[in-house]
C-alpha cells in the first residue's frame, strides 16, 4: 500500500507570532508546486491561530506540540483538544522526548492523550526513540517496544493506522548526529512489526517517520529508505528555505 509521505517542522518554543507569520509567507510559494506529500508545521500554542489562517488553501497543515487528554478542566496552563480543533489545528505531536525529560511527559499519560487526538479528530504524532546509553548496551528494541505498547494502548486496532509514530533517536537531537540509514531503516520497520504484531494490515499503511537532526543534506537519503514515511524536523525547519528544501527531497 502507498503511504503518503509527512514531512512535519517541529519548531519547539523558536518564533513570536509575527515571525511565524514571515515564515509562512517565506514557506508557501516554496512548496506550492509539490505533490504527493503531507507537509505539517507544529507550532508553538500562541501561533497557531495566525498559521492556521495564513495557510489555510495550501498544503501546509498546523499542528500542534502537545495537548491535555481531558476536554477540559482545572488544569493550569495546559490546552485540550477541542480548544485546538476549533482552530481548525489537524494535528499535534505528542511524547516528544524534550516533554519526557524536561516536563515529566509519562507513557500513562500517552495513553490517553494519543486516543483523545484521534477521538477529536487530529493526526497524533506519537514520538519515541532511545537514550544513547540504552542503544550502547543493545536495550533499543526493548525501548521502542514498551513506547509503542504503552503509548498507544489506548488506541483501539480500527484507529491504529490513523497515529504517525516518529523515530527519533535521543542521541541525534538537536546534535548533528544523524542516525545511519542502516540504523533508521532497522529501528523504523522494528516499530511498524510492533503495530503488526497488534493488526497485521496497520503495519501497511501506518506512518512512521524519522527525527533527528535531518537536514536538507541529508534528508533525502533517509526519505528514500523503504520503511521511512517521513521525517520530523526540528532546527532545519526554522528557515523556510531549508525546511523546503527537506520536502523536496521527499520521494513521491
Ligand atoms: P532536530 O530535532 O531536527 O533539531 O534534531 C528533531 C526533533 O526534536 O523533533
Amino acid at each position: 500500500m502507498a503511504r503518503t509521505p509527512l514531512i512535519a517542522g517541529n519548531w519547539k518554543m523558536y518564533k513570536t507570532e509575527r515571525e511565524a507569520e514571515e515564515y509562512i509567507q517565506a514557506l508557501l510559494p516554496r512548496v506550492s508546486a509539490v505533490d504527493g506529500v503531507d507537509v505539517a508545521l507544529c507550532v508553538p500554542f500562541t501561533d497557531l491561530r495566525a498559521m492556521v489562517d495564513s495557510a489555510r488553501g495550501s498544503r501546509v497543515e498546523i499542528y500542534a506540540q502537545n495537548m491535555h487528554h481531558e476536554p477540559e478542566g482545572p488544569y493550569t496552563g495546559e490546552i485540550s483538544a477541542p480548544m485546538l480543533t476549533e482552530l481548525d489545528v489537524r494535528g499535534v505531536v505528542l511524547g516528544h522526548s524534550e516533554r519526557r525529560a524536561m516536563f515529566g511527559e509519562t507513557d500513562k499519560a500517552l495513553a490517553l492523550k494519543v486516543p483523545a487526538a484521534l477521538e477529536a479528530g487530529m493526526v497524533p504524532i506519537l514520538c519515541v526513540g532511545e537514550t544513547e546509553e540504552e542503544r550502547d548496551s543493545g536495550e533499543t528494541d526493548r525501548k521502542l517496544r514498551q513506547q509503542v505498547r504503552d503509548d498507544l494502548a489506548g488506541v483501539s486496532l480500527e484507529r491504529l493506522a490513523d497515529v504517525v509514530i516518529a523515530y527519533e533517536p535521543i542521541w541525534a537531537i538537536g546534535t548533528g548526529r544523524v542516525a545511519s540509514p542502516e540504523q533508521a531503516q532497522e529501528s523504523i520497520a522494528f516499530i511498524r512489526a510492533l503495530v503488526g504484531d497488534r493488526e497485521r494490515q496497520a503495519a501497511e499503511s501506518v506512518r512512521v517517520l524519522y527525527g533527528g537532526s535531518v537536514k536538507p543534506d541529508n534528508a533525502a537519503e533517509l526519505l528514500a529508505l523503504p520503511d521511512v514515511d517521513g521525517a520530523l524536523v526540528g532546527g532545519a525547519s526554522l528557515q523556510a528555505d531549508s525546511f523546503a528544501a527537506i520536502v523536496a527531497s521527499a520521494p513521491r
